[in-house]
């Protein structure tokens, strides 16, 4: 079975919550999706895509520039940022939970961010569906959901089924940055990703603490319980 076969699968890595939207989400739904929401053909779950789905990237910017990819992309502090120092990139972020999203337009709109496109949509299946091989430069997934009881490990987005498609996913040379403040889990991550045959570390351990990462409420949280932050940095 191929990988992109594989991770479209029965367990996700999120929980389906309300989608409903405070007063300044929806005004912010309203007023900016069409600028910035990518809207694909969904498949036979709600937050997941057709199989047959195609994006054209070049097209959806206006342009053909190197691609930065974020899953989770929760309220949008990073991709905002990351579309504000990297002006010659085109960011798409994945994220599930439109009332995130309806924020991070507000965000986006506030910042007047136009290098950035917002999918709402499993961001593993989109992964193996939207992109060529080889077609990404730099992949972000910080503080994924941790799904720290043993029962439900199996719903980590960071598998070694997945690092086995992002790699083909990356262009060589192209990175992967993550982070969590979960000890288990950035065991897990380090464990899988030093085992991937085409991916390597680029530290000798853990990396420095991305630059380009703004503290969320979920960083936060780890600190304010006294936990690690760990942040790994991997490259094809
Ligand atoms: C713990 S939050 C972290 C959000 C953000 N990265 C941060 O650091 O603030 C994880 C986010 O990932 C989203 N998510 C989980 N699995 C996903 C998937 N497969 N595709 C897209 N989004 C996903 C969840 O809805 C949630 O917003």
């Amino acid at each position: 079975m191929s990988t992109a076969a594989r991770i479209h699968r029965d367990v996700v890595s999120y929980v389906r919550r309300s989608a409903r939207m405070n007063p300044s989400q929806q005004r912010a739904w309203d007023t900016h999706h069409s600028a910035w929401v990518i809207d694909l053909p969904s498949g036979d779950r709600a937050t997941s895509i057709a199989a047959d789905a195609e994006i054209n990237w070049t097209a959806a910017f206006g342009r053909q520039a190197p691609l930065l990819v974020e899953i989770g992309s929760g309220m949008g502090h990073a991709i905002t940022v990351g579309g504000q120092t990297n002006p010659e990139v085109n960011l798409v972020a994945f994220e599930v939970f439109t009332p995130a999203v309806a924020s991070t337009l507000g965000r986006l709109a506030r910042h007047q961010v136009n290098n950035v496109r917002l999918v709402i949509a499993d961001g593993a299946q989109a992964l193996a569906t939207v992109f060529d091989d080889a077609s990404i430069t730099e992949l972000w997934t910080f503080f994924p959901d941790p799904w720290h009881k043993v029962r439900h490990q199996k719903r980590r987005l960071v598998s070694a089924e997945f690092a086995e498609l992002v790699a083909a996913k990356l262009a060589p040379g192209g990175r992967w940055r993550l982070a969590t403040d979960w000890a288990d889990y950035a065991q897990s991550m380090r464990e899988v990703l030093d085992a991937a045959p085409r991916l390597h570390n680029l530290h000798p351990g853990w990396a420095p603490r991305f630059a380009g990462r703004p503290v969320t409420k979920y960083e936060q949280r780890g600190l304010d319980a006294g936990r690690t932050i760990y942040d790994l940095a991997y490259a094809r």
